[in-house]
């Protein structure tokens, strides 16, 4: 600990001895949440305590949270399992034409880049940019556009480089060219924060099972509302049609046209078990207050950067700036010799990813300096 951090490991775990650096795979579930969890059990234990009121109030909680989080309005959040499930909704509902173009990122994640793949088969035409060594950069995307782009989708915060791009630039060159953008946040949202109020994104795909330290299979979506209603809506779940009446009228079978978001949220959104402790990790994490989360976890980050500079090994991953992000890549100076040093961390108790070739450690909150010096302390042995 250094004499100004806060510590918040009690907040978390416990983690069975081991070091959890990888939170840009897994984010572990705070305390207060493993506690939500039990009391979701409860509820399908006792089958009586799940009252009808909780079918609304759960997915209420879950979307307001979201709201602070982003400074939207609730209203306008979809509540979803995953990322998939924002990026789908946009590339299936929006409407296409014959040779209409969608621009992607080269080598970005799979989940950012299938959905729109799969528009090919309609006449849709995909164009990936080279982003080089790091992100794309705005003049790149404004060179790129042309008069047949209706989309550009990037992830914020990329999980093999580790480079976070410029959203107000990409947004800034999307908004004066008439061109949706579309955000994937999985790796950078919780771990940063985002005004979407002030900020030129036209949707964002999120899970919520990383950075917000929710369960598996959590997730959410904000489409701006008019980019939201041009969408072509393929469901019409019964429980959402219901919203605001009382369960004794089901059977009118009218399908609205008036519930906004909702009317794109997964199905069964008061899913208990995933809802209360998702419910309850956002609360946390906003009694925090994200920009002290991000301040936390840039301490770590440099203090990371440090040690794997003394230790000799080459960080991949940007170093400074606003293109930092929570994800350090680097690798041995002998390249080869990489893939053992994760075993020796491995074998040191210490988590982190490989991923193609490079070792990528991602601390967050639950993580103090101590941490990092334990990692580093192994990675000078190798
Ligand atoms: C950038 C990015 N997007 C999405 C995902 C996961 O997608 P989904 O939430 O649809 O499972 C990951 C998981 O590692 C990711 O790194």
């Amino acid at each position: 600990m250094t004499a100004r951090e806060t510590d918040y490991r009690d907040d978390f775990g416990p983690f069975a001895g081991r070091l959890w650096l990888n939170c840009a795979h897994q984010g572990p579930l705070p305390r207060v949440a493993a506690r939500a969890v039990q009391q979701a059990l409860q509820l399908k234990v006792t089958p009586s305590l799940l009252t009808d009121d909780l079918f609304v109030e759960v997915p209420r909680r879950v979307r307001s949270l979201l709201g602070r989080l982003l400074n939207v309005d609730p209203d306008d959040v979809i509540l979803g399992n995953s990322t998939s499930y924002g990026l789908h909704l946009l590339a299936n509902g929006m409407r296409w034409q014959q040779d209409d173009e969608v621009l992607l990122v080269r080598g970005d994640y799979p989940a950012d880049i299938l959905p729109w793949l799969a528009l090919e088969k309609q006449g849709v035409v995909i164009r990936f940019l080279e982003p080089g060594g790091g992100g794309v950069e705005p003049e790149a995307l404004e060179q790129a556009i042309s008069s047949r782009t209706r989309a550009f989708c990037t992830t914020w915060v990329n999980s093999f480089t580790g480079h976070a791009v410029d959203l107000h630039g990409l947004g800034t060159v999307c908004r004066s060219r008439g061109v949706s953008f579309i955000v994937n946040g999985s790796q950078a949202v919780g771990a940063r924060p985002l005004d979407l109020s002030r900020t030129p994104v036209d949707a964002l795909a999120c899970c919520g099972y990383k950075w917000l330290c929710g369960p598996y299979a959590t997730g959410f979506c904000w489409i701006r509302p008019d980019l939201r209603d041009s969408l072509v809506l393929s469901q019409a779940y019964w429980l959402a049609m219901q919203a605001g009446r009382d369960l004794s009228h089901m059977r009118e079978y009218t399908i609205r046209d008036d519930l906004g978001a909702r009317a794109f949220d997964v199905f069964c959104t008061a899913n208990f078990l995933d809802m209360m402790p998702w419910a309850a990790s956002l609360e946390y994490l906003l009694d925090v207050g994200i920009a002290r989360i991000s301040a936390h976890d840039q301490v770590l980050v440099a203090r990371l950067l440090d040690g794997l500079d003394g230790a000799g090994y080459r960080v991949e991953s940007p170093r400074a700036g606003e293109a930092r992000s929570t994800l350090v890549l680097a690798q041995h100076r002998d390249g080869h010799r990489t893939e053992s040093v994760y075993r020796t961390l491995r074998d040191a108790g210490i988590d982190v990813a490989l991923r193609e070739g490079l070792l990528r450690f991602s601390p967050h909150l639950y993580n103090a300096s101590e941490d990092i010096d334990r990692a580093v302390a192994v990675l000078g042995t190798v």
